[in-house]
């Protein structure tokens, strides 16, 4: 799998993509700002991270015919679109680099590797009854982590703890949507529903507004 572009409806699309070294005329599609802002980077492993990454936006913009409009950081860190029309989210993890975009709604996705040592923070992130419906299993605690991340990135405004601002309902190892609130914020009780799947040793989650 070098890409893998899924047209999500009418209205969004995700791509994943394999991180590796691009061609300057890869890169000519950026925009000025964004130019420079690669050119700021001086860690080669964030440069492809970052390149790959806005690689996968204009691959999922594609599958919706969307031309590439260009993004920039807002004040939290998310990035937000320059023309001000859609919403995208981004993640990158050890070889891998992911975006979601959605013409009217607020994104987020994450994609991270599944490791032993989660098992040892979850007091960090989790409540306890979550801690109650986890298995201690290393893949189960990555999805609650992740959908925690995916929530987290879409709703994109920092002082948002996972484990007391976002609360996941119980659900098993081998699902594919996790349903979960925000609670204790500006934007509690809105219900969100998480889009989970295992690629190899990586979980990817996304979510939807
Ligand atoms: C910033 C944060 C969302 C990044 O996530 P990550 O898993 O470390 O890294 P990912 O590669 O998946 O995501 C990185 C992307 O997130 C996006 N991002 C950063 N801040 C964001 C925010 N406030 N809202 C939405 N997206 C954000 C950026 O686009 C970034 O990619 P870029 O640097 O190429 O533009 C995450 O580290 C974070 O701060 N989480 C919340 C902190 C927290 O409460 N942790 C739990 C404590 S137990």
């Amino acid at each position: 799998m070098q890409t893998k572009i899924e047209k999500i409806d009418s209205s969004s699309a995700l791509a994943i993509k394999i991180i590796e070294s691009q061609h300057e005329e890869d890169l000519e599609f950026l925009s000025f700002r964004e130019k420079l802002s690669y050119a700021n980077i001086s860690h080669p492993e964030k440069r492809k991270e970052w390149a790959t990454a806005r690689m996968a936006i204009k691959d999922a913009l594609e599958a919706l015919y969307i031309p590439y409009p260009g993004f920039f950081k807002d004040e939290h860190g998310k990035s937000q679109t320059m023309g001000g029309s859609g919403y995208v989210s981004l993640s990158h993890t050890e070889g891998l680099a992911g975006a979601i975009f959605h013409r009217e709604l607020p994104v987020g996705i994450d994609m991270d590797l599944i490791r032993e040592k989660i098992l040892r923070i979850g007091f960090r992130f989790l409540d306890s009854s979550e801690l109650d419906f986890l298995e201690k299993d290393p893949l189960h605690y990555t999805l609650a982590w992740s959908a925690k991340e995916s929530i987290f990135k879409c709703q994109g405004r920092r002082g948002v703890s996972f484990r007391e601002n976002i609360l996941l309902e119980p659900f098993s190892i081998d699902s594919n949507i996790i349903k979960a609130k925000i609670r204790g914020t500006d934007f509690a009780d809105h219900h969100y529903q998480v889009h989970a799947r295992v690629l190899n040793d990586v979980v990817l989650t996304y979510t939807i507004w």
